[in-house]
């Protein structure tokens, strides 16, 4: 690695794409002649405008957004949009949640102040460590939306399959998956992530939302922050928007284009995810703790014998230049997330560590 740094295998802030890190240094002082850094520039000037309008269009671009949905760059976290999809989509109404893991069932709550919410289906029996089977769910007349989070980072599973709304539209927590493999937006009615775990620096959410769902007839009470119509009315400018993460995400955008797009990212992430999985299934000492039909490409959670081993492990890990691999502490072990800007080598550099402690502890 160079500049002296590390294989970071954090949840969240987390790795971005060198080659991204190496041009943002090199616009750090004076972007492209402004005489100013991105950081200290007005969001109102053309400069910043252009890095704006930019970033939106790449991003349309790979995702292939369709023209009725916007494009919206919120502050607030995925955290805030767990209490802004209810104020503009439920009020009052029906929402039907599916409960797949710690993220889903934080929201769950948030809605509940906003309307009436049905747990349509729920993996807490096994400590969420598989996706609830989908396939033969209804939703009552008159449901507002369906809300899954499509992959879950703490317990590493992923939605392979999306449940069948009939009609009704699909709300999705994309946040530790956003861009990692493709996406038909056109089956959402809304999509959000955080984007500090596979895009960009923390403080800035994407939201893409068909059209029809942003609603201008919310309780007057509904701060204007709150309600999606005033982001989309103003292109994301309401008020000074986090310029330094957008500027980040869109470069991030740009070089994923320049990488072949998202397919190109979903084999490469099949690859990587697959090197680790090969070796959890071998392994007499490490354990994948994730149902294998629903493992997620990004989150690998995993455990060995104890859980006084596991920190061994995150310990020797660290010396040995492979960061950030303690599991969340609502559920303990090991977590290696594998974004997008992994590259294969870390994965392998993980997997023979492993390979090695195992064969001198185990
Ligand atoms: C799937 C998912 N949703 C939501 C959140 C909350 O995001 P934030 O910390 O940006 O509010 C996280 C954070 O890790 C997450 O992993």
């Amino acid at each position: 690695m160079k500049y002296g740094r590390v294989y970071n295998f954090s949840a969240g802030p987390a790795i971005m794409p060198e080659p991204v890190l190496e041009e943002i240094a090199a616009e750090v002082l004076n972007y492209h002649g402004s005489g100013m850094s991105v950081m200290e520039m007005s969001h109102r000037s053309a400069v910043f405008q252009k890095i704006r309008d930019d970033a939106e269009a790449d991003l349309r671009k790979l995702l292939n957004v369709p023209d009725n949905y916007r494009v919206l760059f919120i502050q607030g976290g995925g955290t805030l949009q767990f209490s802004m999809v209810p104020i503009n989509l439920l009020s009052g109404g029906t929402a039907c949640y599916i409960e797949s893991g710690a993220w889903s069932h934080k929201a769950i709550p948030e809605a509940k102040r906003y309307g009436n919410v049905i747990v349509s289906a729920s993996s807490a029996d096994r400590n969420f460590s598989y996706v609830p089977d989908c396939s033969a769910l209804t939703f009552p007349a008159g449901t507002d939306y369906v809300y899954v989070c499509e992959n879950e980072t703490i317990h590493g599973t992923t939605f392979w399959n999306l449940p069948d709304t009939h009609g009704v539209p699909l709300v999705s927590d994309q946040s530790s998956m956003f861009l990692s493999r493709p996406c038909d937006v056109s089956r959402y009615g809304l999509i959000f992530a955080g984007v500090q775990k596979n895009v960009g620096p923390a403080g800035m959410t994407i939201v893409i939302v068909r059209g029809d769902l942003v609603r201008d007839d919310l309780d007057p009470k509904v701060p204007l922050y709150l309600r999606y119509k005033t982001h989309a009315d103003n292109d994301s400018m309401y008020n000074t928007p986090n310029c330094w993460s957008l500027y980040c995400c869109g470069k991030v955008f740009r070089y994923l284009l320049e990488l072949g797009g998202l397919e190109e990212m979903e084999r490469r992430n099949r690859e990587k995810a697959a090197i680790l999985y090969d070796f959890l299934d071998s392994s007499q000492f490490f354990r994948g703790t994730a149902e294998k039909a629903d493992r997620s490409l990004m989150n690998v959670p995993f455990v060995t014998p104890s859980p006084a081993q596991d920190a061994e492990v995150v310990a020797a890990a660290k010396a040995a230049g492979l960061e950030n691999l303690k599991g969340h502490k609502s559920v303990g072990g090991l977590r290696a997330s594998i974004f997008n800007a992994m590259p294969k080598e870390g994965v392998e550099a993980l997997v023979a560590f492993l390979d090695k402690y195992e064969k001198a502890h185990a």
